[in-house]
């Protein structure tokens, strides 16, 4: 398939400084008659009237180039038209079975058990969002577990329900909600950048994976047994994180030797992104239980799953349960989606341009004052600002003023990190080289109007 044809001609194009009047008007409405905590208008003022592949339109006739996918949903792109057809005739037929099988449902399963190992061979539908399948997750290792405790990472993120928030780092998402799940520990990740024990990656020997070995295995650490340790493979949200080759499989063989049940989050990593149909495949492990949402739903329908070993399949009927078990038109649509992505090479793709975009953006990095590092595998990209490269000191603000100034231009980019310093690239994976210059053509431009922006 030629990829040029899934995106809007043209793009980007401003035709009114966003918000126009029309994109005004909608945020003036919201902002009067929904909650307070609603916060990407805020971060890209606009309201939007359609969006096509790797494209967007605003209500005012403003066409962007989309860097930020969603937040990594849309790997096939924005109104997908051969996953559009599929979720249109699902609609007519059944939309929705709780957990009673149907065709589109068995589909699904056949598809994703014929993209994951051989080892992860049950999987199991909950809620729809992230959170859900984190939440199951949970759930899940600590029923097999006889344990209580679980660990995660400094700088992941797993989600907003109780549990999910429980396992992210990030103070800012849950400080004013605390207490939330009690003995949940975390642990330094593999942030090379910024290295906690001041190595560098050719030199060190993980001592941030010794660290986790050092709390399971010193009487005096304070750290219960742990029923189970939450993993991303490649960070997301904590700023997309490239953790070195023998990071994971150092946090696999831990978690063996301990009798840990590690869980990965391929949530945001999952199907395609990263160059790998799942993240974990860079590092040749296997993991005991996978999450994933986003982009399973095709073009944005709300699903999401946990695959894991047949030995954990030990809950009986009804021990996790909810009104929508997956769903009917989710599963159509990601069914089609999945295939889509095999059929066009999306690894393939993802990596290729992957790459090419790094390679640009490592150029731009040797130049500028203002780019700490430009990182990431596939189409999973972090720039991670800082005021002065020396002292890596991080410019959160410079980072929202360089999403501004993409926005203006018709460039639409995320924010991450642990800092909030990182400008976050989740295109979908049906980008076009000509699109991807054009966009890092606008990321240069808003760089060097930050740096020059620092001068003053
Ligand atoms: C790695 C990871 N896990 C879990 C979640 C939570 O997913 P949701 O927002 O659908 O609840 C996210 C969302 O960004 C994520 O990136």
């Amino acid at each position: 398939m030629d990829f040029r044809e899934l995106s809007f001609p043209g793009a980007p194009l401003i035709k009114t400084p966003p918000p126009g009047p029309k994109s005004k008007e909608h945020l003036d409405y919201q902002s009067f008659h929904e909650g307070s905590a609603v916060s990407y208008p805020r971060a890209m003022p606009m309201a939007l009237s359609r969006a096509k592949g790797a494209t967007v339109e605003d209500v005012d006739g403003n066409l962007y180039i989309d860097f930020f996918g969603g937040a990594g949903v849309m790997n096939v792109g924005h109104s997908n038209p051969e996953v559009i057809e599929a979720a249109t005739s699902q609609l007519t037929n059944l939309t929705h079975s709780l957990d009673v099988p149907n065709p589109a449902r068995r589909a699904l399963v056949e598809t994703l058990l014929s993209l994951l190992p051989d080892s992860l061979n049950k999987v199991f539908f909950g809620g729809p969002t992230g959170s859900d399948a984190v939440e199951a997750a949970i759930k899940l290792a600590r029923y097999n577990s006889q344990f209580y405790p679980l660990i995660a990472f400094e700088g992941g993120y797993h989600g907003m329900s109780a549990g999910a928030l429980s396992l992210s780092s990030g103070l800012g998402f849950k400080e004013d909600f605390l207490p939330l799940l009690p003995e949940v520990h975390f642990v330094p990740y593999a942030y090379c950048y910024r290295c906690l024990f001041r190595k560098k990656p050719d030199s060190c020997e993980l001592d941030c994976a010794k660290y986790l070995e050092h709390i399971l295995e010193d009487p005096h650490s304070g750290v219960g047994k742990p029923a189970a340790l939450i993993v991303e493979a490649i960070q997301g949200e904590g700023g997309s994180i490239v953790p070195p080759d023998q990071f994971i499989p150092k946090v696999r063989e831990i978690c063996s030797k301990h009798g840990i049940i590690l869980i990965v989050d391929e949530i945001q990593t999952g199907f395609c992104r990263t160059g790998k149909m799942f993240a974990f495949e860079h590092t040749g492990i296997l993991p005991d239980i996978v999450t994933m949402s986003k982009a399973l739903g095709g073009i944005g329908f709300p699903i999401s799953c946990v695959a894991y070993k047949e030995e954990l399949d030990t809950w009986p009927p009804g021990k996790h349960i909810g009104t929508f078990r997956g769903h009917v038109v989710a599963y159509a649509a990601g069914r089609v989606a999945l295939n889509f992505m095999v059929e066009n090479k999306l690894v393939e793709h993802a990596s290729h341009l992957g790459r090419s975009m790094l390679s640009w953006l490592n150029e731009i990095e040797k130049d500028s004052k203002i780019v700490g590092e430009a990182r990431g595998k596939g189409l999973m990209l972090g720039i991670e600002l800082v005021k002065d490269k020396e002292s890596k000191e991080p410019a959160p603000e410079l980072a929202k003023r360089v999403r501004a100034s993409c926005h203006s231009h018709g460039l639409l980019i995320e924010i991450g990190g642990h800092f909030s310093n990182v400008a976050r690239f989740l295109p979908p994976l049906i980008l076009t080289e000509e699109l991807a210059l054009k966009g890092i053509e606008i990321f240069e431009d808003a760089i060097r109007e930050a740096e020059k922006s620092m001068k003053v």
